[in-house]
């Protein structure tokens, strides 16, 4: 393979952004009270600085009564008083422009939290009442109502229907607590065209859209083949609630929005969409007029496998340039087991099952560190944006052995105890050798850390050579430095075992095999593994080099 991919010009931070994604709740803890907060956050200002990343993203930190870990919004202008103040919220975003920090804020819009006024309002009003149509409350079918206007489950188990008192039912596709908004309803479509105007006047650069491919249902409701249906969805077409040609109108609107800002204050907007739809979908959510950036959820699903990780790759490139976006990068966030730990375990491992059942030895640590320390150098290299999610660069693993008494997902309520969920990847941040927790906070931990922490905190790697985390620093120096003008990529013929790329003499070389592969000349710049090795790629390890 021997060919050159194009990339899309264009100024805006977002097209090469690192993007660092903070879940407040267990970043840091200023106040003691175990749980994240704004203040903490503000106070790790200068180490994302030193870190090297462009831009941070903020899960929802809005009032809400934390049944889906803030995904279920009370009130979409405020900040949760357990995380701070809006004025808190305003100081960090200041912090971080001085900084040279772009700020993301989380939308949610395909669903509210029942604790928000609207909602309260709609339980409280008779069936079929107008403050009902904000939400999609329906009668029941059978003799009584007593079946749910559909066969469709929620996203966490369960069916996706609850009734209320009076006979009626409202659709929720994720927790009980999270109702469906009806976005025909055009109070729904003004209320969030307003939203985004008031984080921007706030200050903010960009949001990141939750359950983008949610949002329109077919109300005919018909119902599904599917016993149970997942997030990922693009298997069926027509599906009635996912990825519906309808939801472009409603991002087409959220742009002009955008649009009109950018000129208003004469900066750079962004919108990235989370939408698990099929690959060949993706490209449609990025059309001028609609996302500037989709999350390409096709590589977090790659198994550590030379050949579907590069065609994943050469794929995303191609369909970002086709609509002049630029290619997003991720492996792990808030809601999937931790990169390293999946590159640990065999191949084929269902993650929820090995999560209940175990053995934890089952994943071969080191291994899945080496690996993922290859991947992410690969990914740096790459044309585009990439994804960091706390605790990466620090090498912290899935925390796959929590008590069960400590589990908060909704999958795990929901699911009747049988999946655990994603707690394990949001366990806090160590930021000391000793204390507490660990330097998240002066008092527990919301979620208990493990001990090996201590060896993986902050403290314990910062200014250590060979640590992840100062290769992690390293890494995004060189690549701000070297990579991100380079422009256009062309794949080398190394070896089958290898992902190898040029861009403008520049190479980055990753061993998928079991052998060690001979590099091209050239001078290396920066190995994912201890020891830098001349001429020679040891197997699971990247390679940055300068090419003679
Ligand atoms: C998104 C979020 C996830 C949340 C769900 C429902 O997938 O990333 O954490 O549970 O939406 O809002």
């Amino acid at each position: 393979m021997s060919e050159t991919i194009h990339v899309s010009a264009g100024n805006e931070w977002w097209r090469n952004a690192v993007v660092y994604q903070v879940y407040p709740r267990s970043f840091a803890d200023a106040n003691g009270d175990g749980t994240g907060d704004v203040e903490g956050i503000r106070s790790r200002i200068p180490y994302l600085a030193k870190l090297g990343i462009d831009a941070i993203w903020m899960n929802p930190w809005y009032p809400s009564p934390l049944l889906d870990g803030g995904y279920d919004v009370a009130d979409y202008r405020s900040i949760a008083p357990m995380f701070g103040s809006l004025d808190d919220a305003q100081a960090l975003i200041e912090d971080a422009h001085r900084a040279g920090i772009k700020v993301i804020v989380d939308l949610v819009p395909n669903h509210t939290s029942w604790d928000h006024e609207w909602f309260v309002e709609a339980l409280a009003a008779a069936p079929r009442s107008p403050a009902r149509d904000r939400y999609i409350f329906r009668e029941g079918k059978g003799i009584d109502g007593e079946l749910p206007p559909t066969n469709w489950s929620s996203v966490f188990g369960g069916p996706a229907w609850s009734r209320c008192d009076d006979g009626q039912w409202y659709l929720h596709l994720f927790d009980i607590s999270q109702p469906d908004l009806n976005w025909h309803h055009p109070e729904v479509r003004a209320e969030f065209r307003d939203i985004f105007r008031f984080w921007i006047d706030l200050g903010v650069d960009g949001f990141r859209v939750d359950v983008a491919h949610g949002l329109i249902k077919d109300l005919s409701f018909p119902d599904l083949d599917l016993a149970s249906e997942i997030l990922t969805v693009g298997h069926i077409d027509n599906h009635p609630h996912w990825d519906r040609d309808e939801v472009h109108d409603i991002i087409r609107e959220w742009r002009a929005v955008l649009n009109e800002k950018e000129a208003e204050y004469n900066k750079d907007l962004m919108m990235v969409a989370e939408a698990w739809v099929k690959a060949e979908s993706v490209p449609l959510y990025l059309r001028p007029d609609e996302y500037h950036q989709s999350f390409n959820f096709d590589f977090v699903g790659c198994p550590w496998d030379v050949d579907q990780m590069r065609s994943s790759i050469a794929r995303a490139l191609v369909d970002a340039a086709s609509v002049n976006s630029s290619a997003t990068w991720v492996l792990s966030n808030h809601d999937v087991l931790r990169h390293p730990t999946r590159y640990g375990l065999p191949a084929g491992t269902d993650y929820q099952e090995w999560l209940m059942t175990g053995p934890t030895e089952l994943c071969d640590q080191q291994l899945g560190t080496q690996r993922g320390l290859a991947v992410i150098m690969m990914l740096l290299a790459l044309p585009g944006s990439t994804y960091i999610y706390q605790g990466e660069e620090l090498g912290l693993h899935e925390v796959p052995d929590l008590p069960h008494d400590v589990l908060d997902d909704p999958v795990w309520r929901r699911s009747e105890n049988t999946r655990k969920g994603r707690d394990g990847c949001r366990v806090p941040i160590p930021w000391t050798q000793t204390g507490p927790s660990f330097g998240f906070g002066e008092g527990a931990p919301w979620l208990p850390q493990p001990a090996h922490f201590s060896d993986q905190s902050v403290e314990a790697q910062d200014g250590v050579d060979g640590s992840i985390l100062e290769l992690y620093r390293s890494a995004l120096a060189l690549r701000s430095a070297h990579w991100v003008e380079r422009g256009d990529l062309t794949w080398l013929n190394v070896d089958s075992n290898a992902i190898a790329f040029e861009r403008n003499r520049y190479a980055s070389i990753t061993n998928f095999g079991d052998s060690n592969i001979a590099l091209p000349p050239g001078e290396v710049m920066l190995t994912s593994s201890q020891p830098a090795q001349q001429d020679q790629l040891a197997p699971n390890t990247t390679v940055w080099l300068r090419l003679t």
